[in-house]
C-alpha cells in the first residue's frame, strides 16, 4: 500500500503540526468544547425528559410547543442560577437534535456541519438511522474509522480482499478542525457480501473510500464508491459521553443509490459492523486512558490517523490557552457534496 501524504495548501503543518506531533498522545483527558453534538434523533426525543450526555455533561432534552429544548443538569447550573435547570442551545438539523457544549455565548448555528447527503429539515426513515455504543474513548473511534487496513481484516466480508487489489493508494487533506482521507482501490476483488447479497457479479471494483472527520465533535461523514455495486454514505455522531464510552447515533444517506434492495440491506449491516469494531476497541481503551504519561503503545503506519493526532494536539494546546475560536481555514471554500461525490439533497444550500 502506498500511503502519500497530500501536499494540499489546506494542509500547513509544517510548522505547529510537526511540532505537537511529538507531543504526548493522551485520548480521554482533554474535553474539546464550543462545539454542537448531534446527541440524539429527533424521533427519538418527545414530550419526556431524555438525558444525552457530552465529555460527562447531562443534557435534558424535551420537546415542547416550540420544538426541542436542551437544559444543562449538572447541580452548579442549577444551584447558579434561580434553581431551574439553565436552558442550553439546541437546534434540530438534518432529523438531529443538536446541542452547544461549551460558552453559549458562542454557540453560532453556522458551526454546525454542512451534510450535503441528509435532508437539513425531514429525518431519514428510520430503517436508515440508529444508535451504536463503543466501549472506549472517541478520539480511538476515530483512529479506528482513519485505520485502513484494520477494514481489510476485521470488515473483509463487506471490504473485499485489498491485498490482491492492482493498486492502493491513499491520500488525505486536513485542517484546524477536520481530516479528510481519500483511498482509491483499482481491480479489488469482490466482496463476499456484494456477490452474495447483492448478487454483484463482477469479479473486480474499483473503490474510492472516503472518510472525514471533525475533530472537536468527533463526528464523521463515511463513503465509498464502487465500479460495479451500489453504495450510499453514512454520518455518524461519536460523541464522547466520557472516556469509557462514545454514543454513534448514525443516519445512511439512502437517497444515494437508486437499488431498493441495498437501499434497505446495508443499513442493516450496522450494527454487525460497530460489533467487529467494539471487539477490538473495547480492550484496548484502558490500555490507552489508563497509560501513564507519555506512554504511546499505537503503531504508526497510518499517516492520516497521525495528521489526526497533531490537529487534535494542536486544538488541545490552543484551548488550554483559553482560545475557543475556529480558525479561518476551517471555512476552506470546499464543497464537501463535491469531495465526497455525492448529490446535495433536500433544499439545503451551502452555507
Ligand atoms: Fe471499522
Amino acid at each position: 500500500m502506498n500511503a502519500t501524504a497530500s501536499s494540499d495548501p489546506r494542509s500547513p503543518i509544517a510548522g505547529e503540526a510537526a511540532q505537537t506531533a511529538s507531543a504526548a498522545w493522551r485520548p480521554g483527558t482533554f474535553a474539546l468544547r464550543d462545539a454542537w453534538f448531534p446527541v440524539a434523533h429527533s424521533r427519538d426525543i418527545g414530550a419526556g425528559d431524555s438525558l444525552r450526555f457530552v465529555h460527562g455533561q447531562a443534557f435534558c432534552l424535551r420537546r415542547g410547543s416550540d420544538g426541542v429544548f436542551a437544559e444543562d443538569r449538572r447541580p452548579d447550573a442549577q444551584a447558579s442560577g434561580s434553581g431551574a435547570a439553565q436552558r442550553v442551545p439546541a437546534i434540530e438539523r438534518y432529523g438531529y437534535v443538536w446541542v452547544w457544549f461549551g460558552d453559549r455565548d458562542n454557540a453560532d448555528p453556522g458551526l454546525i456541519p454542512d451534510i450535503p447527503f441528509l435532508h437539513p429539515n425531514k429525518p431519514q426513515p428510520a430503517y436508515a438511522t440508529g444508535t451504536a455504543f463503543f466501549d472506549c474513548t472517541y478520539e480511538l473511534l476515530l483512529e479506528n474509522i482513519l485505520d485502513l487496513t484494520h477494514i481489510d481484516y476485521i470488515h473483509n466480508v463487506y471490504s473485499g480482499d485489498a491485498e490482491d487489489a492492482e493498486s492502493d493508494d491513499v491520500e488525505f487533506m486536513a485542517t484546524s478542525e477536520t481530516v479528510t482521507m481519500i483511498r482509491t482501490t483499482r481491480k479489488r476483488p469482490t466482496s463476499r457480501y456484494q456477490r452474495e447479497v447483492l448478487g454483484v457479479e463482477a469479479p473486480y471494483q474499483d473503490q474510492s473510500a472516503f472518510t472525514h472527520i471533525f475533530i472537536r465533535s468527533g463526528m464523521c461523514f463515511l463513503h465509498s464508491h464502487y465500479s460495479n455495486a451500489p453504495s450510499m454514505p453514512l454520518m455518524q455522531s461519536n460523541t464522547p459521553e466520557s472516556s469509557r464510552l462514545t454514543r454513534a447515533n448514525f443516519a445512511f444517506g439512502t437517497q444515494q443509490t437508486d437499488d431498493p434492495a441495498f437501499r434497505r440491506q446495508w443499513p442493516a449491516t450496522a450494527a454487525m459492523v460497530a460489533a467487529q469494531d467494539n471487539s477490538v476497541l473495547a480492550p484496548q481503551n484502558p490500555r490507552y486512558v489508563d497509560a501513564p504519561e507519555g506512554a504511546d503503545l499505537s503503531t504508526r503506519f497510518d499517516a492520516a490517523g497521525l495528521e489526526f493526532r497533531k490537529r487534535y494536539n494542536a486544538l488541545v494546546e490552543r484551548q488550554k490557552r483559553g482560545d475557543f475560536s475556529y480558525l479561518s481555514d476551517a471555512e476552506d471554500g470546499s464543497d464537501i457534496a463535491e469531495i465526497l461525490k455525492v448529490k446535495r439533497i433536500g433544499s439545503g444550500s451551502r452555507r
